[in-house]
């Protein structure tokens, strides 16, 4: 079994995610020795930058007992031109486990096609599930659920919008996104998602009717990985798509900020709300690790189930 996007989980499977994340997160504050992975090792190709989800992987591998090898795709032989299918099987040979991260997401999908071991998504050009995973375990640690939530997402319908939503269609909460015009999550994508239910999900380009009443706010960079030729044009297009005091104001009192990060300070979240009483990116970050380790037992341990 892999985890290549979130519409493949069922919802049971994501709360089941959910919770054994929370609790071992408890576990782990309290200090409470956990070894389930020993003897186990999880490799990593990466072929764009990473801090948050390399570290955690790597952390939430040591702290159950295993170990991790991490490669950059332009240091390995993939990166001189060795067919994804072939790394595909001859990693399979040596790790228990593998998350990618790489551009189109055709190219992980082709390495799941070809890998005897579980393949999880570290970041593709459409989708960023595991960021998700742990973004809906934060509402749920702020807000005490998910149900009844009105999300709101302003900026780029890039892959973090995509895994919001289908994290919203398979979750069922409310999903407003505020994209410019030209830069909505692609029309393939929804058609593809209605078919499979009717979301509440709502795409506008007017940020101030998505973050009427929000109880979250959430955004991300302008510019994704791979996009960093279309910065200055995107700069232009995305003017006023941001997160600001004025757009807080608008949400409702008590409403929680999020950003996957890293962020662009004055792009798409002012410096004050990012540091403001509302920000729970720290917390966001955090729970990678713990959604991170439950995604590893579930693959590794529960043998996928
Ligand atoms: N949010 C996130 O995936 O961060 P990194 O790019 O640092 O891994
Ligand atoms: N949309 C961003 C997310 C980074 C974690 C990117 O793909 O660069």
């Amino acid at each position: 079994m892999n985890l290549l996007t979130i519409a493949e989980l069922a919802k049971d499977e994501i709360d089941g995610l959910l919770s054994r994340a929370a609790a071992l997160k408890e576990r782990h504050k309290k200090g409470i020795p956990h070894h389930p992975l020993r003897g186990k090792t999880l490799g990593l190709i990466f072929e764009k930058s990473s801090t948050r989800t390399r570290v955690s992987f790597e952390t939430a591998m040591y702290h159950l007992g295993g170990d991790a090898i991490f490669i950059s795709g332009k240091d390995s032989q993939i990166g001189r031109g060795e067919p994804i299918k072939d790394t595909a099987r001859v990693m399979s040979r040596y790790v228990d486990a593998i998350v990618i991260r790489t551009f189109g997401h055709e190219i992980i999908e082709e390495y799941a096609k070809y890998s005897s071991v579980p393949v999880i998504n570290g970041l593709t050009d459409t989708h960023h599930p595991c960021q998700v995973l742990a973004d809906v375990m934060t509402v749920i640690e702020k807000k005490g659920t998910y149900n009844g939530m009105k999300v709101c997402w302003i900026g780029d319908g890039n892959n973090m919008a995509n895994s919001w939503i289908e994290a919203a269609a398979v979750l069922g909460f409310e999903l407003k996104l505020a994209c410019p015009k030209g830069y909505w999550p692609s029309k393939e994508f929804l058609e593809k998602l209605k078919a499979a239910g009717d979301p509440e999900i709502l795409i506008t380009d007017n940020v101030e009717e998505a973050a009427a009443d929000a109880d979250v706010l959430n955004t991300d960079v302008w510019a994704s990985m791979g996009q960093e030729e279309e910065a200055e044009k995107r700069k232009k297009a995305f003017a006023g798509f941001q997160i600001n005091k004025k757009i807080l104001k608008l949400s409702k009192k008590g409403a929680i900020v999020m950003h996957c990060l890293p962020a662009h300070r004055g792009e798409e979240i002012t410096e004050d709300v990012l540091e403001g009483p509302h920000s729970v990116v720290w917390d966001e970050a955090e729970n990678r690790l713990h959604i991170q380790k439950a995604i590893l037992e579930r693959l590794l341990v529960d043998g996928g189930r």
